[in-house]
Formats: structure tokens, sequence, C-alpha cells
């Protein structure tokens, strides 16, 4: 939120989840900066704290109900103070959330942030809920406040149709509605003129946009005509709405970098099956064959679960093997995690969780390795990274992403400025990074 103006309640806000609450905690900052709220850095500083929440795994929810906890014992001290949960879980725990947290003041679901100063307003007498999904809400003539970085996120469309059997996602975030692209547009346009170089375009399933007669393909065309945005990336494609629209945009506007994150979740089509993700083993590994054909610099990314219901050894051999031959440059693995009101969520858990660990360390090591090989690969080549700051591991290193979203770290020289596209060249990497030198 702006500090501009110091003169309202303060509010302190914190982020937990997927970009898509980051993003729409920009839009809560911007809905409660038009109200007259200013941002408190601290909870100790603020008149209101507010959690904006994920759902996806049991461990996402334990992390928040903790920090509700500590969060509480302000609270008795401050019985003025609110306290407020916003985003998935509180869609998702709607019925239990208040009782179990008896101190909440106001529970709000994704889709009822425009509602906030209300909510705060009536706040005291007990806690203000709305966790209605409305399938018509896509904040489009709220400007998110953006937090000053070279690269911004933009929702480009939101909820989810799929119904993927483990995923609460479809019933926190409701019915699947895109974004007009004139307004995303407008508010590309001014992220541009405030500086911002590169744009990732949001939604869970992002290629799923679709608007009039636009589908995501034109919308990519559409935003790199964008004057200022250089780059475009977005997230996350779903396999089976990969067309020729996409792929053609990705080959032929510069602007739209060569890297896909692409959710594959088992190597195993029985497994694929059960979780409904709507395409198979086969039909997967066709579709990168062709991406890789048509964008040969193509970095690929996923994300796995392993021990789902009904997962064996030889479903998860399934996936390592999967994994091996796609050689895929990263990816985010998850145990898999009962959520009431999902399709799976009768089934149950029938691998135990120390198994589950066990092939989650084994899928793991085995990433681990074939992200090593991939960046050693690239030692000696150049590529242009987009400067975006200090390098997290410090002693005068800058650091920045190659077009494959690969961070790649460099000598902070005199003269290189945040948001500049330089050259380097790879001299030696790890299975996270990048070490390079500049080119002149
Ligand atoms: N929309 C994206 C995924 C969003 S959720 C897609 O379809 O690919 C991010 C990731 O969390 C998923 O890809 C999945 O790997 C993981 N995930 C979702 N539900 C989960 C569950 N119940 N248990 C474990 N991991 C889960
Ligand atoms: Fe969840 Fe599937 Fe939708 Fe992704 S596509 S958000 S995994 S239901
Ligand atoms: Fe979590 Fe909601 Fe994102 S459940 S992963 S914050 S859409």
């Amino acid at each position: 939120m702006s500090t501009e103006s110091q003169s309202g309640p303060r509010v302190y806000l914190e982020t937990y989840g997927c970009q898509m609450n980051i993003a729409d905690s920009q839009t809560v900052n911007a809905v409660l900066r038009r109200a007259g709220y200013s941002s408190a850095e601290r909870p100790e500083d603020a008149d209101v704290i507010l959690l904006n929440t994920c759902a996806i795994r049991e461990h996402a929810e334990e992390r928040v109900l903790g920090r509700l906890s500590d969060l509480a014992r302000l609270k008795s001290r401050r019985p003025e103070l609110k306290l407020g949960l916003l985003g998935c879980m509180a869609q998702h725990n709607r019925a239990t959330l208040v009782e179990k947290a008896s101190y909440l003041d106001l529970v709000a679901g994704p889709d009822s942030y425009r509602r906030l100063p209300e909510m705060l307003r009536n706040a005291s007498f007990d806690p203000a809920v709305d966790v209605r999904l409305d399938r018509g809400e896509t904040y489009a003539d709220i400007t998110p406040d953006h937090d000053g970085s070279i690269r911004a996120y933009v929702t480009a469309m939101r909820g989810c149709d799929k119904f993927c059997t483990f995923c609460v996602v479809p019933y926190v975030r409701g019915r699947e509605r895109s974004i007009a692209p004139d307004d995303l547009l407008r508010e590309i346009r001014e992220l541009a003129a405030r500086g911002v170089k590169e744009i990732v375009l949001l939604g869970q399933t992002v290629n799923a946009y679709r608007h009039g007669a636009s589908d995501f393909g034109a919308l990519l065309r559409m935003v790199a005509r964008v004057d200022g945005v250089e780059r475009i990336r977005f997230t996350s494609p779903h396999p089976s709405d990969i067309n020729d629209s996409l792929i053609d945009a990705m080959t032929t506007e510069p602007k739209v970098q060569p890297y896909l994150h692409l959710p594959v979740q088992s190597g195993s089509d029985r497994i694929l099956a059960a979780m409904d993700r709507g395409y198979t083993v086969a039909e997967y590994c066709s579709l990168v064959e062709r991406l890789r054909r048509a964008i040969p610099a193509l970095a690929l990314s996923t994300d796995i679960i392993v021990g789902f219901h009904g997962e064996d050894d030889s479903d998860f051999r399934a996936t390592l093997s999967l994994v091996a031959e796609i050689g895929y440059d990263s990816a985010f693995t998850f145990k898999y995690s009962v959520r009431e009101n999902t399709r799976a969520h009768k089934l149950g858990d029938s691998v135990s969780d120390e198994e589950k660990g066990r092939r989650l360390s084994e899928l793991i090591a085995l990433q681990e390795k074939i992200s090593l090989d991939r960046n050693l690969t690239n030692i000696g080549q150049l590529f242009k990274v987009l400067v975006e700051g200090p390098a997290r591991r410090g002693n005068a290193m800058l650091a920045g992403k190659t077009p494959q979203f690969k961070t790649a770290v460099f000598p902070a020289v005199e003269g290189i400025r945040v948001g500049a596209t330089i050259a380097v060249r790879v001299e030696s990497a790890t299975a996270h990074s990048l070490i390079c030198s500049l080119v002149a």
C-alpha cells in the first residue's frame, strides 16, 4: 500500500500461497487505500491485521492457524485491534473458522475484497463474514498497488473450471472468468509507464483465457504491443489448453520469454486418470516435443504430487521415468494432502506419510541432479539478463533472470542499473543458479 496517506487506520497485511494471492493482496491494498487506510510495516503498529491465506495443502492452513494464535495475543492486549482472514482458506473453512478462531473479526473470500471497508466498519459486532463467490467479480476497475519492482504480476483470469480431483482451487476461487483485454492493457500500460519491464500474466489455468474473440495467444500478442514492456511471462498454463495460437505467440513475439511452467502432477496414466487431469503421459510428452520443436530455447518446469490415493510403487517409478525423460529445468514437488470438499476427499489417503516422504526425497534428489546437469550445459553460453537487484548470496553480486527464468548472478559493477538488460556469460552453475561474468 502507498505510504502517502498516513492518516487513516493502519493495516498490516500478510500474504500466503501463490502469485495469485500476492496479486490479490495488491488489490486489497488498493481497495483499503481508496477507503482511507494506510499501511503498517509491523503487526504491532497496526489497527487492522489481515492474513491473505492459502488452502492448497493442510500444511499451508496449519501455518496460518499458528500465526493467527500468535496474533491473537496482540489482540488480547489491544481488544480494539481487528483481526481478519482473507483468501482461499477463509473460503475453504468458512464454516469452522469462526468457532476455531473466536478472536476473528472478519472472514472474507477471494471475491469479497471490494466490500472490505464496509466489513471493517461493521466488524465490531461479531465476525463479519463474506464468502460469496461471484462469477462476475474480476476487480477490473481496481488498479492493484504495485510494489515498485521491475516485474509485475497481472491477473488475467480468475477461478478454475478443471476440478482436478485432488484440488481445492475451484471450490475456493470459483468459476473461470477472464478480464477484458482493454482493462488488462490499461493496467499494463500504467505499469510500463512506472518502469515495470516484465509482465507476468496470472491465472490458475491462465491459457484457458478467453474474452470475446481473444484467446490467450491473442492476449499475448496485444501485451507485446505495449511500449516499455520488455518481457512477458505467464503462469500456470494447463497442458490441455495449449493451442497453436499460444505456440505461435511464443515463437513470433520476441517479448514472450522461452519458459513454461507446465504442471504434470504424475507420470502414471492410472493416476492421471484418477486425478482427472485430462491428458495421458503420451499426450503430455508429445505436447512437450511439439513445444520444444517450435521453441528450441524453451525451459520447462513442473509441479508433481507424490502419494496421491492409489499411487503404488510402480506408479511412482513411472513418475521418476517421466521426469528423467522430459528433463525439466526445475520442479515443485509436493506430498499429497487430502482436502475437504474435493472429489478425491472421500477416497482418503492410501499412502503413509513416511512413504510419501521417501518418494518425495527420491524425486527431489533426481530433479536436483537433472537441474544441475541442465544448468552445467549452459556454461560458456551467453544470456540476456534483466537486472533485478542484489543477489541473495550478497558479496557485491547482482541477480536477475535469463529468458529461461533461471537465476543468474554476476558482479555488481558500477553503472549497472536495476531494470537494465545486460549480457552475461555463464562461468559455473549449481542446480539453482548460473554464476556469470559480464560481457562487454
Ligand atoms: N493450476 C495449476 C496448479 C495450481 S496449485 C495447475 O493446474 O497446474 C499448485 C500445485 O499444488 C499443483 O500443481 C499441485 O501440484 C499442488 N497441489 C494442488 N492440490 C494439492 C493437494 N491436495 N496435495 C498436494 N499438492 C497439491
Ligand atoms: Fe487445481 Fe486442476 Fe484447477 Fe490447477 S487445473 S487449479 S490443479 S483444479
Ligand atoms: Fe493457495 Fe489459493 Fe493460490 S489455495 S495456491 S492461494 S489459489
